[in-house]
């Protein structure tokens, strides 16, 4: 998968001046740790994969500057009034960055990236600006929406706080935009849908909160990064429309089912991250028509009912994590046989027992985490108590309405499709 990811960041790259691209490095980080997988995609920044937590050090510094040939320019004047007001906004700067942002020559500002511009007689415009791992405390000012020709804004583990200004609509060459790690707050910042090109989306680990808009599903993202925020409310019906292929909800307080119609044909998400909400209700059917995931994470929610065998249409799947919800039934064999399957978490469910390709998976070395379930005959399970009252199980959810017929290959001969919805085969 890290080989996609860098072909779909390198896309980017077509777009943005060629001059900087000797300024932008890439980086994939994928981690695992504390309550499930964590896949973190960096650009331009060593190490800013798990999305950080703390910068240990400035990282942004000693790549060039380019000298700009032409000081007297209009863009990088006003570039330069843009940049002294956001410098009288920055109340700490524990390595003195701002110490380097004096003088018109705005392109030999620590952080600041320069290119010639795609109209070759007008010199050098700002085509980013990097300032991840700075650790400066302030705010995001209205002015920098001066940067008419930036297309990357990277400020990843600092300390600003309020809100993202409305006039950061007017950065019209923007794809990227990564505001990880900071203490920025507020609803979901609308705006960013109104950067016209805006094409990766990365706000994890800050303080936004309430309810996340439906036209972020719209908009032409090909990545979204919202996970360690306050986000709440339901993850909107219209997910299956986004085309990006990463999109990370992790460790927020999203609530309600799992939208119906989940997966769209043709969508190309890769990585679905959910883990750690509260997320309830059955798995859709639908799940079965995010026909490229590789890595599916639904850990740490209250979801309920069986597993459905749709599953087993992610015949790319690598990274199966269940864990921590309640699930019950069977784990269904369609589904362990997938295979590209390499880790598989099930614990913490009452699931009451599984077929002879899970007890395969052991053989395949692959990963598979059954503990704590309702497994009879089988070590560390959940003690007979638990499991004489399993959670909801009448919740039957062989009979959501699937939003259209599954045309997954492998599940044709598994599903009597008729008008009234796909019937799954299901255990006792
Ligand atoms: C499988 O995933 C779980 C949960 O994310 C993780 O704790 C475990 O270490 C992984 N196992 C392997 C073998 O990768
Ligand atoms: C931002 O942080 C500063 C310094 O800690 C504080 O004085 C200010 O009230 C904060 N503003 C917001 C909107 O949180
Ligand atoms: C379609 O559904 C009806 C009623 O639910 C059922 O009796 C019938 O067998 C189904 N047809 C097919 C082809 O599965």
């Amino acid at each position: 998968m890290e080989t996609g990811w860098l072909l779909a960041i390198l896309l980017f790259f077509h777009i943005i001046p060629r001059n900087a691209a000797h300024i932008v490095g890439v980086s994939i980080g994928v981690g695992i740790g504390g309550g499930g997988v964590h896949v973190g995609v960096g650009v331009g920044n060593a190490g800013s994969g798990g999305g950080g937590d703390g910068g240990d050090g400035w990282m942004g510094g000693g790549i060039n500057p380019r000298i700009p040939s032409g000081s007297s320019e209009t863009d990088l004047k006003s570039a330069y009034t843009a940049l002294q007001a956001w410098k009288s906004a920055i109340t700490d700067d524990p390595y003195k960055i701002m110490d380097t942002w004096v003088g018109s020559d705005v392109c030999s500002y620590k952080g600041v990236f320069c290119a010639d511009s795609q109209d070759s007689d007008s010199g050098p415009v700002v085509a980013g600006i990097d300032l991840n791992r700075a650790n400066l405390q302030g705010t995001l000012v209205k002015e920098l929406s001066a940067f008419k020709d930036m297309s990357l804004l990277h400020l990843n583990s600092n300390r600003f706080n309020g809100t993202v200004p409305d006039a950061f609509s007017d950065l019209i060459s923007l794809h990227e935009l990564d505001l990880s790690n900071n203490q920025l707050s507020g609803c979901f910042p609308k705006v960013v849908l109104d950067i016209p090109n805006l094409a990766y989306l990365d706000l994890r680990y800050n303080s936004f909160y309430g309810p996340i808009p439906e036209d972020l599903f719209n908009k032409k993202l090909d990545a979204i990064f919202l996970n360690n925020n306050q986000f709440d409310g339901e993850i909107p019906q219209n997910l299956g429309n986004s085309p990006a292929s990463v999109i990370n909800f992790a460790n927020n307080k999203f609530s309600g089912e799992l939208p119906v119609s989940l997966g769209l044909m043709g969508s190309k998400v890769r990585e679905i991250l959910f883990l750690n909400n509260q997320l309830k209700g059955c798995i859709p059917q639908g799940i079965g028509l995010y026909s490229d995931v590789e890595v599916l994470d639904l850990s740490y929610n209250s979801l309920m009912g069986h597993v459905p065998d749709t599953i087993s249409c992610l015949e790319k799947l690598e990274v199966l994590n269940l864990g921590h919800n309640k699930l019950t039934g069977e784990l269904p064999d369609v589904v362990c046989s997938l295979r590209s399957l390499l880790n598989f978490t099930a614990s913490y469910n009452f699931f009451s027992g599984y077929s002879e390709a899970c007890s395969k998976l052991f053989f395949r070395n692959v990963g598979f985490d059954v503990s704590d379930n309702c497994i009879p005959g089988k070590g560390m399970q959940r003690p007979e108590p638990e499991c004489s009252m399993i959670p909801s199980g009448s919740l039957s959810c062989l009979r959501i309405p699937a939003a259209q017929p599954l045309a997954c290959g492998s599940l044709g001969d598994l599903l009597e499709s008729n008008s009234s919805g796909p019937k799954l085969s299901s255990s006792p």
